[in-house]
């Protein structure tokens, strides 16, 4: 279905991963209040699940994912959505549990890691001591001849964050990630839910092709023509090309993250293949009930 669609460059797809507390939510949230433009409907009023963001070298994608949730659930369902990990280490705790934790899932999964050195703005820490503990890890800074940046940062203060968002620009170059804008639309579900006079709320990343209003989409075990598009500083868009987070309106039911969206013909097409998915799901559902009750 790709075949003869040209090919272009596209913004890489990041997530924050590290030990609780290490600061990857206040991260995000500084990116978010400093780098992403307020809509003209009054700006960021609620949190979605996703965002991008432009800067000086060009554009990244942010997915959102508290608690480290919506990633393994993600992965649980074999989405591979990240281009690049961020790897959060607290200058002032060093490498934790989850840290490793975090570095065995990016490396299983094949994903390169940028590493933020975070709270530099605290008394007395040392990023070297983080460099030592990840190295131990066979995570090596570019600095020590290894081929991981890592850049010390202060999600309070800001400092430093410009020069992470060049390392995941720069790692990206590395990547090559390319997309065709011209294919029919096809991505990820980030999170979804009901919201009173909204209904079904999907936030999606687009990864190939370009998402538009009006498009029949098939989202997990659910359909619906896309009935309104939002960016996520709340502005209503008529299309979302590759690496894009949008929120869509007007889907049949609230699809899981990690599940696959994609554009489809027509609603009878959409029909069947939700019905499809429906009838899997719920045999996959039975084999579990039994394979449960054997156990
Ligand atoms: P979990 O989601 O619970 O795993 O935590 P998290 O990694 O999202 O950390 P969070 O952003 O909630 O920050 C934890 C604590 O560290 C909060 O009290 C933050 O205010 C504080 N914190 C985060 N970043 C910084 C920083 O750069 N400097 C300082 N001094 N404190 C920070
Ligand atoms: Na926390
Ligand atoms: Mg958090």
């Amino acid at each position: 279905q790709h075949e003869g669609k040209e090919k272009i460059k596209r913004a890489p797809v990041v997530s924050v991963m590290g030990h609780v507390d290490h600061g990857k939510t206040s991260l995000l949230d500084y990116i978010r209040r400093t780098k992403v433009a307020a809509g003209e409907s009054g700006g960021i009023t609620q949190h979605i699940g996703a965002y991008h963001v432009e800067t000086d070298h060009g554009m990244v994608s942010f997915l959102d994912t508290p608690g480290h949730a919506a990633f393994t659930a993600m992965r649980a369902r074999g989405a591979q959505c990240t281009d690049i990990v961020i790897l959060v280490v607290a200058a002032d705790d060093g490498v934790m549990p989850q840290t490793k934790e975090a570095v065995q899932h990016a490396k299983s999964a094949g994903v390169p890691l940028v590493v933020a050195i975070n709270k530099m703005d605290k008394e007395g820490v040392d990023p070297d001591r983080i460099k030592n503990e990840l190295a131990a890890l066979d995570v090596i800074p570019e600095d020590w001849g290894g081929d991981v940046q890592f850049i010390p940062v202060s999600a309070h203060t800001g400092a430093g964050i410009d020069d992470l968002l060049e390392a995941i620009l720069l790692q990206a170059e590395v990547l090559e990630l390319e997309a065709s804008p011209d294919a029919s639309a096809k991505g990820v579900v980030v999170e979804s839910s009901l919201e009173r006079g909204r209904g079904s709320v999907a936030t999606v990343l687009v990864q190939n092709g370009t998402l538009r209003q009006g498009d029949m989409v098939v989202a997990g075990s659910f359909f619906g023509k896309v009935r309104a598009m939002t960016d996520e500083a709340g502005k209503p868009v008529k299309d979302a090309g590759p690496s894009i987070p949008v929120e869509i309106l007007g889907l049949n039911g609230t699809p899981d993250a990690g599940d696959e969206f994609y554009a489809v013909a027509d609603e009878k097409k959409a029909k069947e293949l939700a019905e499809f998915r429906q009838t899997r799901e719920r045999e996959h559902r039975l084999q579990r009930q039994q394979a449960s009750k054997l156990e």
